[in-house]
């Protein structure tokens, strides 16, 4: 094997060609998931604080943002929504006139190039703010599955193209699956949540979706933060029970994770840059102290070179403006 002075592997690094030509990673928008929170009213564009250029948006004005998407090029959104009213079930979660449901048909009826993804858990609808039903402080399994059975459903009657449970209750995969194909939806695929792990870095995310739990956490159905060999157990467990896109999040943190999961199983990896990873790269480039579009792609190509596909990303519009800025 050859070696100094023989081998120079600057040598592929002089001519900005010359670099363009060997570079194993780029960023398409093909990739990009964009993230947007809908809230009952009208002409409403509220800003989230801590999330610097994401909003809660009125039925009206997400349809407006839709296009927006539409006309950049990104290929997807994923949905969540903030309910009129939450109660101990969450029953905005599965009501045909629910926030969700009514605002996929209103993007369905103007935006026709655009794939609607649904988050599906209980933690938006819940007035505990919970990710599924109480028994005391205990979230019980079961009786949730079956109410995220029931939002599955009702959000692919709206019209939704993809179902993406965000929960974490075992055993949920197939019985949304099962609830999907018995009511005709054999065709909607589910992007699972499949590794998520109990996060600080959802913080800004439970201002965005007013969804925090009033007492307690998510850590009996989260991820332990520390486990790589069990998020393979997780995913595992979600493929063999039907799911068609496997998730990790969040993504930055666990792309050791993210590698992992593409290589043991070769399955359609999606990721999830999180509201705290935004945040951060946010507040430090407001700050100065980072150039925030740098970092912001320094970013995105590490989870595409860790092995995601695709991601779910708030910076999705800003890095589609990059690519065409940058495209040759
Ligand atoms: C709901 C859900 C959460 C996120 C996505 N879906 C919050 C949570 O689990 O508390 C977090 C996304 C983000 O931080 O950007 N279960
Ligand atoms: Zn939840």
């Amino acid at each position: 094997m050859a070696t100094y002075p023989t081998k120079r592997l600057r040598r592929l690094r002089y001519n900005p060609l010359l670099r363009d030509m060997v570079r194993e990673t780029e960023l398409s928008k093909n990739d990009f998931i964009y993230p947007l929170f809908v809230v009952p009213g009208s002409k409403i564009r509220k800003p989230i604080k801590s999330m610097p250029g994401v909003f809660q948006l009125s039925i009206d004005e997400l349809v407006k943002e839709c296009k927006e998407v539409e006309a950049l090029g990104i290929p997807a959104i994923i949905l969540f929504g903030i309910p009129e009213h939450k109660d101990e079930v969450g029953s905005e979660a599965y009501d045909p006139n629910g926030i969700i449901q009514k605002a996929i048909r209103a993007i369905k009826e103007e935006v026709k190039n655009l794939l609607v993804i649904t988050d599906v858990c209980m933690c938006e609808y819940t007035s505990h703010g919970h990710c599924g039903i109480l028994n005391g402080e205990e979230i019980l399994n079961d009786e949730t599955v079956e109410l995220l059975v029931k939002e599955s459903v009702s959000h692919a009657k709206a019209g939704a193209d993809i179902i993406a449970p965000s929960d974490m209750m075992d055993g949920r995969i197939a019985a949304i699956r099962k609830g999907l194909d018995e009511n005709g939806f054999t065709k909607i695929p589910i992007l699972s949540y499949a590794a998520k792990f109990s996060s600080g870095y959802y913080g800004p995310f439970r201002d965005a979706a007013e969804s925090a739990p009033a007492f307690g956490d998510r850590r009996s159905h989260q991820m332990d933060i520390a486990n790589g060999d069990e998020a393979l157990r997780e995913v595992e467990a979600d493929i063999e029970e039907g799911a068609d896109i496997v998730m990790v999040k969040p993504a930055g943190p666990y792309l050791d994770i993210i590698r992992r999961v593409k290589d043991k199983f070769g399955m359609p990896t999606c990721a999830y840059q999180v509201s705290g990873e935004y945040a951060m790269i946010k507040a430090a480039g407001q700050n100065g102290w980072i150039d925030e579009e740098r970092v912001m792609i320094e970013s995105l190509i590490a989870i595409k070179r860790a092995g995601a596909d695709m991601f779910l990303t708030y910076f999705a519009k800003d890095a589609a403006r990059w690519i065409d800025k940058n495209k040759k």
